[in-house]
């Protein structure tokens, strides 16, 4: 058994399979939840919910996407609420169908399978080391030169990356259609200010993708949403199964979003933790790279015959779950990927990490 045979982190059964713990006996830095979260405003959504459960959902989930317009100062008709972030990618490749489609690597792995299942074929553009894996304008515009579609992550995944202003012009001005992956963007303070969500609301050619699960930490009720013009919206609309957003989603959504404690809360967290956590794995002799998120790309000491493959493995062992970032075509078995979890557990992964790379055993 594999831990991460379907290409994602945060598969816990997998992991149960792999080593023999129950999935709640894992410390889960594999996939990028707010740990402070779900808030507490769930609790009394979820015991209403039972009332529910006997209707079908609204199919165009009104409540939800009139939240959302609130929340982000676009109308309704601009916006596509989905089966989280997930069903948005893939709805995006279907509506736009790209021949060829500039993806920066290393990134998210469902870019890559929703273009591919959309017909179309890829073109990297590489995110190098050298530049702590910032996107170059120059790459940008080769990739613009050939490609009629480009699909980028802000922040990136695995990278942590956000786009420098200039490609973040470049995109807008080039007329180039452009799928903009803003899952985890609401764990930064500037949100509003780099999101591109005002300007696909009137572009025919970019969309902006949103997730719901990461920020809120519910990542078993799926929901996410997109953000483009109407008619973009309208011909996604169409391509959606009936019903794919289930009435809970639709229920718990309004609710988030009207937590603006949790979120002020969740950015001062996050700023103070991604600080200490990055100097204490820095001191472990991992390089750390600057990530505007909350998760950490790492790579191991140069030189060290050991790999991150093993790495995960040992830690598995011992019920601590990370990505391997050889799994990321664009990265070497030399990287990896962790989330910033509370203190308690970043405590226990930085022994872990040590007793692993410099302890007799791990
Ligand atoms: C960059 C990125 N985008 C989108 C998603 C999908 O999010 P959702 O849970 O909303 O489908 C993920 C999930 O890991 C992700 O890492």
């Amino acid at each position: 058994m594999e831990l991460e045979q379907y290409g994602h982190g945060g598969d816990l059964r997998s992991a149960k399979e792999t080593y023999g713990r129950n999935e709640d006996a894992f410390i889960d830095f594999s996939s990028n939840m707010n740990p402070l979260g779900p808030p507490d405003v769930i609790q009394h959504k979820l015991a209403e919910y039972v009332n529910h459960i006997f209707r079908y959902p609204d199919p165009i989930s009104r409540e939800l996407r009139k939240s959302l317009a609130l929340a982000y100062g676009v109308p309704e008709e601009c916006i596509l609420v989905g089966n989280g972030a997930a069903e948005c990618i893939d709805l995006a490749a279907r509506v736009w169908k790209p021949r060829l489609a500039g993806l920066a690597r290393p990134c998210f792995s469902e870019y890559e399978e929703a273009i591919s299942k959309a017909g179309g074929a890829e073109y990297t553009i590489p995110l190098k080391e050298e530049n702590q894996f910032r996107l170059q304008i120059t790459d940008l515009q080769a990739a613009l030169d050939q490609c009629d579609t480009i699909c980028l992550g802000h922040p990136n995944n695995p990278t942590g990356t956000l786009l420098a202003k200039p490609c973040l012009d470049l995109l807008k001005e080039s007329g180039c259609r452009v799928i903009l992956d803003e899952a985890f963007l609401d764990f930064i303070e500037e949100d509003s200010e780099l999101s591109l969500i005002q300007h696909a609301a009137q572009s025919l050619s970019c969309i902006v993708i949103r997730s719901m699960t990461k920020f809120y930490s519910v990542p078993g009720i799926r929901i996410g949403f997109a953000v483009a013009h109407p008619d973009t919206i309208e011909a996604m609309r169409a391509l959606q199964i009936p019903w794919s957003v289930n009435s809970l989603a639709q229920q718990l959504g309004p609710a988030l979003l009207s937590d603006s404690e949790f979120t002020v809360r969740t950015r001062q967290w996050l700023q103070q933790e991604k600080e200490w956590f990055t100097a204490q794995l820095s001191q472990l002799g991992l390089k750390v790279y600057p990530s505007a998120t909350n998760f950490l790309l790492f790579a191991l000491p140069q030189g060290t015959s050991y790999t991150v493959g093993r790495l995960q493995h040992e830690l598995g062992l011992n019920g601590i779950l990370i990505r391997d970032g050889s799994r990321f075509p664009g990265l070497d078995n030399t990287f990896g990927r962790l989330a910033i979890r509370l203190r308690k557990d970043n405590e226990l992964l930085l022994k872990a990490v040590y007793r692993c790379l410099h302890g007799p055993q791990c």
